[in-house]
This record gives C-alpha cells, structure tokens and sequence, in this order.
C-alpha cells in the first residue's frame, strides 16, 4: 500500500484536548485550524470553533428549548413536512435529482433481493424502531431506501460547498476519509495489510463502495440493520461491473454482529453514531474492538462537534436537524475518545476530515 505524497502532509491533531464528558457543559475552548495538504482530493483549511460543541447540542438552554419545541405533536409534524421539503428543494437546486433517484430505485428489482438478504430472526434494537429522519417507520421501509442515496449526496455537498460538482464534492469527502484511515493504519499497524473489511451502517452501500475501491485487494462487508437498504446496495453491486472481491452484504446489528472475533483488519462506522443513543455507540465500539485482529483499526467519521461551521448553524437548520435526528444530543454528549479507550484502543486520533466531519481512528493493541 503506497502512501500518496499529499496524505504525508495531512497533520493530524490528537483527540485528547476535544469533547468532554457526559455531564460537562458546552464551553469555551482555544480556536484551532487543521491544516491538510493541497491535492486533487483535499481542501486546504478545515476551520474549528471555540465551543467543545455546539450550544444548540446537549444541556444547554437553547437545546432544551429546541427540544421541547419538537416535542410538542402538531409542531413536530410541521417540521418533519418543512425539513423533507427542504432537503428535496436544497437538493435539487445542486443537481441531485432527488426525486427522479427515488423513483428510479422505487421502480428497480430491489425488492427481488431483499429476501436472500433480509434475516427474519433479527431483533431490532428499540432506538431503531422510532421515527427517523422525517420518515414514521425509520429505515425499514422502501421509501427510505429509495431516497439513501440521494440524501447521502445532499450531506456530502452541504459539507464541501465550494467542490464545483457534486462528484467533485464526494471525492474529497470520501478521499480525505480514505485517506486519514490509510494514513492511520500505516503508521501503527506492524504488516500494513488490509484483507478484511467491514463497514458496520454501510446503508445502500456508498460507504463500503468507497472502501471497496481503495483497498481493491480487500474482502469487504457491509452490515446494516435495515434489508431494505442492504437490497439496494446488493442490486447496485449487481448492476455493476464484478470486482476481484464481490462485497458481501449482512443484515445484522452493529452492535452484536455474530461475526468471528478477530476477523477484520479495518472496521469503519461512517455516518452512523450520530443517529444512535449512546449505549448503541459504546456497544458498536467494543464490537469492533472484538472483531479486529492486534493492529487493526477502527474509523470513525461523523459530524465533529469541533466543527466551527456545525457549531454557528442558523437557529432554523439546527431546529429543523433535531427534528429529524432523534440522538443527535446523546452523540454530541458521548465522550468518543474516552468510549475508544475504555473499550481498550490505543493510538486514538481525530481529524477534520472535511469542514463538518471529524474522522477519529484508533488501534487494537498487539
Ligand atoms: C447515514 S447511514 C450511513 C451511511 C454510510 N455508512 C455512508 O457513509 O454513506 C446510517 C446507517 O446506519 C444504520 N444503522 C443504525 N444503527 C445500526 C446498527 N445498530 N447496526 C447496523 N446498522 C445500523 C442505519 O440503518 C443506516 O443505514
């Protein structure tokens, strides 16, 4: 695996002056810059705010505001129409066709796959039966499934706005991920290889794509909780041109996966934690610690309570976000470097990946 010369320049800021504790209150911090190197698939400068996190997260007067706004029924119910109304008409306007990407999976043979993939005797933790990101049944139903894809891209473009396309944008999101994990691994892992991967929240599979691509000689999996998502991405992979390695899709929970311990080289949770309680965040981790082999890596990438830009959101984005993302404090208020260590990785490191994202990436020690 050769280190590309623009990842040897990413500096990288350890995660031990970051988030604080669970009961601790937003406050001030020193502002930071993280610096990553000019290159195709970096962005220059990913700026942090003062804050540990933002005001409107956690127990702060603004966020229990917010929060009983939301949970007052009839306000709710306008806000879940406004958020998806935005999220379509936002996406649109920066040439995500969401609508027509919808009906295009609606209308596909992804229902065909979702019984060699869907495993009956699965219970589903409680956290993942609520409404979810504006849909009443979460992740379980087709409509959800149809519209991944087409959120995924909206995320990534709200993150990178100054990428001149949408592909532009997801390169350096995806890359500058990419790369931080490869850099990671590089540097504490004894072999430096990478045979098996797992992507645990892999969704309709963009994550595990990427992950796919990057480490072409790997055994990757995806794992989610939802088979409506897991149909999509197999009728995706089956849609394309065959791989060395075909990705394998398991329905199952990140949380308890059933899998072999010590069986995985890398296991990435992307864009996952933010939408789960703290007890399933601490439990996915030390799963993962159970899955990697000594020197494995875990990676973690999510919104980055650092961020300055997550933490000056306008009082209508953050009011509308909260609507839709029922955990979104318990993630602010989790500890990620504390939950790594307790769990027993060593090597914890964080970086903002992108002016919204932080990925954090530890070891499991020899
Ligand atoms: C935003 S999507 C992740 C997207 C994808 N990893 C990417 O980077 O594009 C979050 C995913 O996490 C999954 N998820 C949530 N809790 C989970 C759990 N306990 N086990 C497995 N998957 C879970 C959801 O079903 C959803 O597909």
């Amino acid at each position: 695996m050769a280190l590309s010369p623009s990842l040897q320049n990413l500096s990288v800021t350890s995660v031990a002056n970051g988030i604080s504790n669970t009961t601790s209150r937003t406050r001030r911090r020193p502002s930071l810059v993280v610096h990553m190197a000019t290159s195709d698939t970096s962005i220059g400068t990913f700026e942090e705010g003062r804050l540990v996190r933002p005001k409107w997260t956690g127990h702060t007067p603004i966020s229990r505001l917010v929060v009983a706004l939301i949970s007052f029924k009839p306000l709710y119910s306008i806000l879940k129409l406004g958020a998806r109304q935005v999220l379509i008409s936002t996406a649109e306007k920066n040439n995500i066709p969401w609508r027509e990407m919808a009906k295009e999976i609606l209308e596909s043979d992804a229902y065909k796959e979702l019984e060699s993939i869907r495993d009956h005797s699965l219970e589903y933790p409680d956290y993942y039966l609520n409404p979810f990101h504006g849909y009443d049944e979460g992740n379980l139903t087709w409509l959800a499934a149809a519209e991944a894809e087409a959120a995924t891209l909206s995320m990534v473009r709200r993150a990178i706005p100054d990428a001149s396309s949408v592909d532009e944008a997801n390169q350096i999101l995806r890359g500058n991920w990419l790369q931080a994990i490869e850099q990671h691994h590089l540097k504490y892992t004894k072999t430096s290889m990478i045979n098996d991967i797992l992507d645990i929240g892999c969704s309709v599979g963009e994550s595990t794509r990427h992950l796919a691509a990057k480490f072409p000689n790997a055994k990757v999996t995806g794992l989610d909780l939802s088979p409506y998502f897991l149909a999509v991405a197999q009728l995706k992979e089956k849609n394309r041109a065959p791989r060395k390695h075909p990705i394998s899709w398991i329905h199952a929970n990140g949380e308890n996966t059933g899998l072999p311990s010590k069986s995985f080289d890398l296991v990435s949770i992307s864009f996952v934690l933010h939408e789960c309680p703290e007890r399933a965040i601490v439990n996915m981790i030390k799963e993962a610690f159970r899955l990697l082999r000594p020197g494995g890596t875990i990676a973690l990438t999510d919104n980055s309570p650092k961020s300055k830009i997550l933490q000056e959101l306008p009082p209508v984005l953050f009011t509308l976000l909260k609507s839709t993302e029922p955990f979104i404090d318990e993630y602010y208020l989790t500890d990620m470097e504390a939950t790594l260590r307790q769990a027993g990785f060593v090597n914890i490191q964080s970086i903002l990946t992108d002016p919204r994202h932080m990925t954090a990436t530890a070891t499991v020690p020899y």
